[in-house]
């Protein structure tokens, strides 16, 4: 045991920390636990700003008033705690007493008294990063009284998370406990962007999984749901002024999205403090539109394919073509006015756009980035000011001011994914970033090829069929990147978070929660808790955390989210000590 190497007194400390924690991920600020225990029914009073608020079992808000959302918020949490059936005998020894004496007398939760201190702005449902205050305070009394309070009913749903994670179900099927009163907690995140990037081109991704999605999210306290929603190889999005999109460029009727369905999609995010937005992504990964519009693409399945993009099929818009703009034009008149409710940005990508494209192009026959670079700086401003007409925020990816050197409005957010220096770079430009280094947090890495190579010099060439950012990035990797290393405190400010890339080449529906869960509440714990500890001014510790995130994780399960182990059972059984790299 590494602990008879350190003095007596961090023997202690190492008690106290190694002991199984309780619950709660992503980690408060600030917790204080005790060990009392207190019962929960369903005749909890539960009050908002003082007046009664009724539990009414699955609720569902038609609207999107503050008591509405709070209301739906009360009812899932106290439905997550009933129906989950989380018997926590997991994560204690076999055979071991782990559970309240439930015929010992019980005392009773009597009240949960919620109360928002500020009325919800409008854009309390569609915030810009840094436009709404997530946080709150939670505390239990040993009576049985419970406070909640928060800025905003974002805020309360956070709180509600919180709260619900604090209980179990007693193994007699009947009772529902919390062990840890009394209670008190102080939390707000420490980024405003806490995300997913979810790619519905290379698979689609019917409405029920990505509610699935959503609502894994909000229990990870992840508030944005950034939908790559187009690419090259497919155009599920149904645009009723230009169906041919969809029609001819969907891999199946079926795998389409109706505007009732995105709308079902983010009224859902709303209604759970995840704000869904979408991305196009152009003037590359956009070939597909080839298939109903071909006078517009240049160097649509063009082969070899790696002369012109980075995956089969490629497909660029021209870039000197008029036909390009009108047909933007009439796109996004349909698409914005209908995203506008509930989401605040767009995002217009921009990676990868390859300068061979344009030597196909019979509008410029011209690889070289001086005459290329003054034709995308006129794209990106024309497209940016239909966005901002929209009223919604431009978001691109990082190559747009990088690689291109375009000027960009202040207002746009630029996506980092090609790690190393660029979140300093943009950063240091002034520019507000969210990064999703692909070094740490593209959750597709790892899992091998899917291009096929054949026999002979070719499968030499290829093995052992690593994809391109191998290896996997597992959990302890993902959770040890921090978004604002490196940076000095003026450069840390415009970091606004993170999203997490589901790149989906070889994920669909059938893997997807494997893949995505519990690694993305990782993620979601440096984004909410960050990555320093401000308890100890230290970097947070896997030992910590790995008891914790295995609980989390058999949260999600009980949940209905088919969620990866993280460690074999006996560690998640066992003390974390037991699992740990004895040095
Ligand atoms: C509960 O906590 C109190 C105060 O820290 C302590 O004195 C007591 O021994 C604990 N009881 C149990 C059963 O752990
Ligand atoms: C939480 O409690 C702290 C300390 O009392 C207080 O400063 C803060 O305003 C409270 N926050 C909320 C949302 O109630
Ligand atoms: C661009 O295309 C030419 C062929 O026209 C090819 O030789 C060259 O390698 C391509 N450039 C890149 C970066 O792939
Ligand atoms: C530009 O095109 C020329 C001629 O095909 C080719 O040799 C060169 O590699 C291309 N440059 C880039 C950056 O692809
Ligand atoms: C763009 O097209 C116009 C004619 O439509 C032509 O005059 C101009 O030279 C082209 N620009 C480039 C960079 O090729
Ligand atoms: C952008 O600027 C950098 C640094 O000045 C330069 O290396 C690069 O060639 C420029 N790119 C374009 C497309 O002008
Ligand atoms: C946290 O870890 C990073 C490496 O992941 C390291 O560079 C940094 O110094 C650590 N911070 C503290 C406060 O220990």
């Amino acid at each position: 045991m590494f602990s008879r190497l350190l003095p007596v007194w961090s023997f202690f400390l190492l008690l106290t920390t190694l002991h199984p924690v309780a619950a709660v991920w992503p980690a408060p600020q600030s917790y204080t636990k005790g060990n009392t225990t207190l019962y929960l029914n369903q005749n909890i009073k539960v009050t908002y700003n003082g007046a009664f608020l009724p539990y009414t079992y699955g609720y569902v808000p038609s609207g999107f008033s503050s008591k509405e959302v709070v209301q739906a918020g009360v009812s899932r949490a106290l439905s997550g705690i009933f129906e989950s059936k989380f018997v926590p005998w997991v994560l204690h020894k076999p055979n071991s007493k782990f559970e309240p004496d439930v015929y010992q007398g019980q005392n009773w939760l009597k009240t949960l008294e919620i109360i928002q201190k500020a009325e919800d702005k409008p854009s309390a449902f569609k915030p810009l990063d840094n436009e709404v205050d997530e946080s709150y305070n939670l505390t239990i009394s040993t009576a049985g009284d419970v406070k909640l309070t928060a800025i905003s009913s974002i805020g309360i749903l956070r709180g509600l998370e919180t709260f619900t994670q604090l209980f179990y179900q007693h193994s007699t099927g009947t009772s529902w406990y919390t062990p840890y009163a009394p209670v008190a907690i102080q939390d707000a995140p420490k980024f405003p962007h806490r995300g997913i990037l979810l790619d519905t081109a290379r698979h689609f991704f019917p409405v029920d999984d990505i509610l699935r999605t959503i609502d894994a999210m909000a229990w990870s306290k992840l508030n944005r749901l950034h939908i790559h929603v187009t690419d090259s190889q497919s155009w599920p999005l149904v645009i009723p002024a230009l169906p041919e999109l969809s029609s001819k460029g969907a891999h199946h009727p079926s795998e389409t999205y109706s505007p009732a369905d995105i709308e079902r999609i983010q009224k859902y995010g709303v209604h759970r403090g995840v704000e869904v937005y979408f991305e196009i992504d152009m003037p590359g990964h956009i070939g597909v539109v080839s298939l109903s519009h071909p006078e517009l693409i240049v160097a649509y399945n063009e082969q070899p394919y790696y002369w012109w993009c980075a995956q089969p099929p490629c497909g660029a818009f021209k870039l000197n073509n008029s036909a390009v703009d009108d047909f933007l034009e009439k796109l996004f008149d349909d698409l914005f006015p209908r995203l506008h409710p509930y989401s605040a940005y767009f995002h217009t990508g921009g990676d990868e756009l390859n300068k061979n494209d344009s030597m196909l192009d019979e509008g410029i026959r011209s690889n070289k980035s001086e005459v290329l670079q003054p034709l995308l700086q006129k794209f990106i401003d024309t497209q940016h000011s239909r966005v901002r007409k929209a009223k919604l925020t431009p978001v691109v990816w990082e190559e747009i001011p990088l690689e291109w050197n375009v000027t960009i409005g202040k207002d746009t957010v630029v996506q980092s994914w090609l790690g190393g220096a660029s979140v300093k770079k943009l950063t240091a430009m002034g520019h507000k970033v969210i990064d999703s280094n692909y070094n740490f947090w593209y959750l597709d890495c790892g899992r091998g090829q899917w291009l096929s190579w054949d026999n002979g010099l070719a499968f030499e060439t290829g093995y052992p069929f690593n994809d391109w950012c191998n290896p996997v990035k597992s959990w302890r990797l993902i959770y040890s990147h921090d978004p604002t290393a490196g940076l000095t405190e003026e450069e840390a400010k415009l970091v606004l978070g993170g999203e997490l890339a589901v790149w989906s080449e070889t994920i669909d529906p059938m893997n997807l929660d494997t893949i995505v869960w519990p690694r993305a509440s990782a993620a979601g714990e440096v984004l909410w808790s960050g990555r320093i500890d401000p308890a100890t001014g230290q970097n947070r510790s896997q030992i910590e955390a790995t008891p914790r995130l295995n609980e989390f994780r058999e949260r999600l399960v009980k949940r209905g989210v088919r969620a990866s182990p993280i460690q074999m059972q006996f560690c998640v059984q066992g003390e974390a000590w037991e699992c740990e790299y004895p040095m």
